[in-house]
């Protein structure tokens, strides 16, 4: 990567964050996976930044994988040290809002967020966020689809989109990691919360969730503060916290 590139994320990440220490590698597998690595042999310390231009094994929730072809996208982790060992609901929380801030900032587009670590545009999923603990620390990933690839996304992606709005990768990814560290100084701030929901249009929509491998519908009611969905079945109220969500018949239209 560039000078240009450099200067370009350094000048995102304004005053306050310029020095962070950061790598930004060609290609990698995973930089979570790297991150991880690199903290357990005490190789760097919170807070580092990586930013890959390529993944060859970008990893998603659930164990599944995150395309992240060449030219296309934005791969970056941070690794964090938060000030309690809170759970990695929070930090998913206070990324998807930093990448919503960024992505405004940067296009003008309003992405919204779909509980708990994805971001929709136009009904497309554009964004994927994995928290992972990391010893004392945690490893936020973030990979965004800037551009749709030549000759589209693989067909077994149908939910998958891109942002296509010329937006600078090393920009954008300065602004996600100066929102992100800013949020973090100021850990239980009501204000991150209400980002949140204000970009989450699923409160009051029905939706689907499967729990012991089970299909229940329950109606969305708010984001709790640990980040779990408060949602209410056959008249209980209960909080989701890693159920699987989909909006049976309905489209992720909403989502947009
Ligand atoms: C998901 O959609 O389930 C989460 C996707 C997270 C992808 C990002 S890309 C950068 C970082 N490194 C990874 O291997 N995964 C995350």
């Amino acid at each position: 990567m560039g000078l240009g590139d450099r200067l370009r994320l350094r000048a995102a990440l304004g005053r306050k964050y310029r020095r962070l220490s950061l790598s930004l590698p060609a290609r990698v597998d995973s930089t979570n996976a790297r991150l991880k690595g690199l903290a357990r042999d005490r190789k760097i310390s919170p807070p580092y930044l990586m930013i890959a231009g390529q993944q060859t094994a970008g990893r998603g929730r659930l164990g599944r994988s995150f395309l992240s072809p060449p030219g296309t996208g934005l791969y970056m982790s941070l690794l964090v040290r938060p000030e309690s060992m809170e759970e990695p609901g929070r930090l998913t929380i206070l990324a998807a809002v930093a990448v919503c801030r960024a992505i405004e900032e940067a296009t003008g587009l309003q992405p919204r967020i779909k509980w708990v670590n994805d971001l929709f545009l136009r009904g497309k999923k554009i964004c994927g966020i994995l928290a992972e603990g990391a010893g004392e620390c945690a490893v936020v990933g973030i990979g965004v689809n800037l551009k749709t690839p030549p000759g589209g996304f693989p067909e077994e992606l149908t939910i998958a989109g891109a942002l296509d709005a010329g937006a600078d990768r090393m920009r954008l990814a300065g602004l996600i990691a100066r929102y992100f560290l800013e949020g973090m100084e100021t850990p239980g701030d009501p204000a991150i919360l209400q980002a949140y929901r204000e970009r989450m249009p699923l409160i009051g929509r029905e939706i689907l969730y499967t729990r012991n491998g089970q299909k229940k519908s329950a109606r969305v009611t708010g984001v709790a503060e640990d980040g779990g969905l408060m949602v209410e079945t056959e008249g209980k109220s209960e909080i989701l916290r890693s159920a699987e969500i989909s909006l049976g018949s309905q489209s992720f239209a909403g989502l947009e």
